[in-house]
């Protein structure tokens, strides 16, 4: 379990994290989102000690991470993988040589048959078992990030934290990984920390998630929550990718719909019944891991908002006017 209370970090005299508190249950795979710059690569390397941090606290496994030895923290660190978004293998090494490195690395003996079986079961595990001789030059991107999976779990580790490990990658291959992932998790009980600013990534495999702006969270929860329910506008804004182009003229009111209320004919009541005319701007529908949710914006007159919401209210539908 790892559990950050009030962590600050700044870079001479810029404050990227102002007090991060969260905890990550053994076992779950846990996600954090939000924009580019808004610190969670920096929050990544600090839960795994590659970044010293100025305030608070961070707890893994219950060892505090501030003050704690080298040698303690180097101990800590072999039982977190990481994978990144680059892969960063080596070049000259094939990939049983790659995933032997962490090994190497702790002068852990690769020619034993245990570190070979290891290794070719892991291999199997990623799906390379016919790539096992091949360098790096040879494989796609997925194969490659398949290669750092399997060097990342060499040691065995409780955790894999992973900085946009699929940011690189199609969406088809994207969801190969993202599908290992959750196996990993699964068969292997490793709890897994997922960085990316792909709400897609979030959807798909995480089970809650923490959105983070300019150094803090905005808001916790199941991915489902986050967006049927975004509670700060910077996560409304995120949501909505700022793909739009909306109107600026007339007024425009975002929808949700979560599930309970995503066959309800809303735009069509509000047309026919008010005898409203309503434009659809933007729309999107997000497959989740169980149900689908979709989100709308409408455009209606200025002397319309004021009936169009109270019958979204009567509907009981979760909307908002956009500013
Ligand atoms: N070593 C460093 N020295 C100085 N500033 C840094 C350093 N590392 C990160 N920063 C700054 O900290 C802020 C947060 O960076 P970070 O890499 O954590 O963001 P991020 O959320 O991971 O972004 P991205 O989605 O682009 O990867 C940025 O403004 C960045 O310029
Ligand atoms: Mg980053």
């Amino acid at each position: 379990m790892i559990e950050l209370r009030d962590v600050r970090k700044t870079f001479q005299d810029l404050s990227v994290l102002k007090g991060v508190s969260l905890s990550i249950g053994d076992g779950e795979i846990y996600g954090i989102i939000g924009q580019s710059g808004a610190g969670k690569s920096t929050l990544l390397r600090c839960i795994n000690g590659l970044e010293p941090f100025d305030g608070g606290e961070i707890t893994v496994d219950g060892t505090a991470l501030s003050g704690l030895d080298h040698a303690s923290m180097r101990q800590l660190q072999r039982g977190m993988g990481m994978i990144f978004q680059g892969f960063h293998l080596l070049e000259r090494l094939d990939v049983y040589h790659n995933i032997a490195l962490p090994m190497r690395f702790w002068g852990i003996s690769t020619k034993s048959e245990e570190a070979r079986k290891k290794i070719t079961d892991l291999v199997e595990l990623v799906g390379l078992s016919d790539k096992l001789h091949a360098k790096p030059r040879e494989l796609s991107g997925g194969q490659k990030q398949r290669v750092a999976i399997a060097r990342a779990l060499v040691l065995d580790p409780k955790f894999l934290l992973c900085d946009e490990a699929t940011s690189a990658l199609d969406p088809e291959i994207t969801k190969g990984i993202l599908s290992l992932l959750q196996e990993i998790n699964r068969e292997m009980g490793i709890t897994v920390i997922v960085v990316t600013h792909q709400m897609e990534v979030v959807k798909q495999i995480c089970e809650r998630v923490a959105f983070l702006s300019d150094g803090t969270v905005l808001q916790e929860g199941r991915p489902e929550e986050l967006f049927v329910k975004p509670e700060r506008p910077e996560i409304r804004a995120f949501l909505r990718e700022g793909s739009e182009r909306l109107p600026e003229t007339g007024v425009n009111i975002q929808l949700f719909f979560n599930g309970d209320n995503n066959y309800e004919p809303v735009v069509a009541q509000i047309a026919r019944t008010l005898g409203i005319d309503v434009c659809i701007c933007w729309a999107k529908l997000e497959d989740f891991r169980t149900t689908v949710y979709g989100s709308l914006v409408l455009n209606v007159e200025e002397k319309d908002r004021e009936r169009v919401c109270q019958f979204l209210e009567e509907r009981k539908v979760l909307w908002e006017v956009l500013s």
